[in-house]
């Protein structure tokens, strides 16, 4: 095991919080555990060396992204998410959207199965020749997990809380793998995305999805973050976070609904 000098731990901590806003303050051993194979098949004896050959090749820099972020996730997690969607927002919509087309944005969607949920729960909604355009937008900062949503492969436990209708329908076994359809991943645009960077889109959603990430963010990070989603909403747009998160009253100018649910004033 190569380990981090207390400086290194130091340096690198605050450079993936000041560019990515992860706070890997308590992460010590996870750092030295998930970036041992890196240094060891690169022959790098030290943290020093890795940090300036990152300075040299921006591409190691992503290769320790995608080492460092934590990116668990699964088909239907935080069901009631779903449900609301289903039950309260969908037929908003129907009554009230004259153009047919909703604007939905999965942020830090790790391996896409948030925003495939989303599209199957709109499809199951509206039929699969309604005319609604509900294509989505699903970002991360890690580039491994998108090629992986982009690929849609995926394990067995990833499926485990899908309605065995939908599994049917929108998925092909071979061996151990569940294949999604064409179909459902046609819907999804995957593209990388820093959450700290200023972003702007050409049109505002919806709904917005950003569950589980801010949860290893400052609360200033956060509050900045959840103020930038608040600018990119249409007003009486949704924002839905993890269900063990919260957000601050004032942070913007959003009405809480119920836990975890939160729309644009
Ligand atoms: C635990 S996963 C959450 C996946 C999904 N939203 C869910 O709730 O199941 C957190 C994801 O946030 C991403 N992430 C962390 N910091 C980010 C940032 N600054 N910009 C974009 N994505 C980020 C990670 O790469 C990871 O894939």
């Amino acid at each position: 095991m190569i380990q981090l000098t207390d400086r290194e731990f130091h340096d690198l901590v605050a450079f993936v919080r000041s560019n990515f806003g992860i706070d890997l303050s308590k992460k010590r051993l996870l750092i030295e555990a998930r970036m041992y194979s890196v240094l060891s098949e690169k022959k790098i004896s030290s943290f020093t060396e890795y940090f300036s050959l990152i300075r040299r090749d921006g591409s190691e820099l992503n290769t320790m992204l995608n080492k460092l972020t934590t990116n668990h996730t699964y088909f239907m997690r935080e069901k009631s998410h779903f449900d609301f969607l289903k039950n309260v927002i969908l037929p908003q919509q129907e009554r009230t959207n004259r153009m047919r087309s909703l604007r939905i944005w999965s942020a830090g969607c790790s391996t896409g199965e948030e925003a495939y949920t989303a599209v199957m729960t709109m499809r199951d909604y509206f039929g699969p020749n309604s005319g609604w355009d509900y294509r989505m937008l699903a970002t991360d900062l890690s580039t491994h997990v998108l090629e992986a949503a982009r690929a849609g492969v995926y394990a067995p436990e990833s499926l485990k809380n899908i309605p065995p209708a939908w599994e049917r329908l929108y998925f092909k076994r071979s061996g151990d793998a569940y294949l999604l359809s064409d179909e459902i991943k046609r819907e999804v645009f995957f593209k990388r995305l820093n959450l700290m960077d200023d972003f702007r889109f050409r049109n505002p959603f919806d709904l917005i999805f950003c569950r589980n990430v801010m949860i290893y963010f400052k609360q200033e990070t956060k509050d900045k973050l959840v103020r930038k989603f608040c600018d990119v909403l249409k007003p009486g747009g949704y924002l839905f976070i993890g269900h063990s998160e919260t957000i601050q009253r004032d942070a913007a100018e959003f009405r809480y609904i119920e836990p975890s649910i939160y729309q644009k004033g």
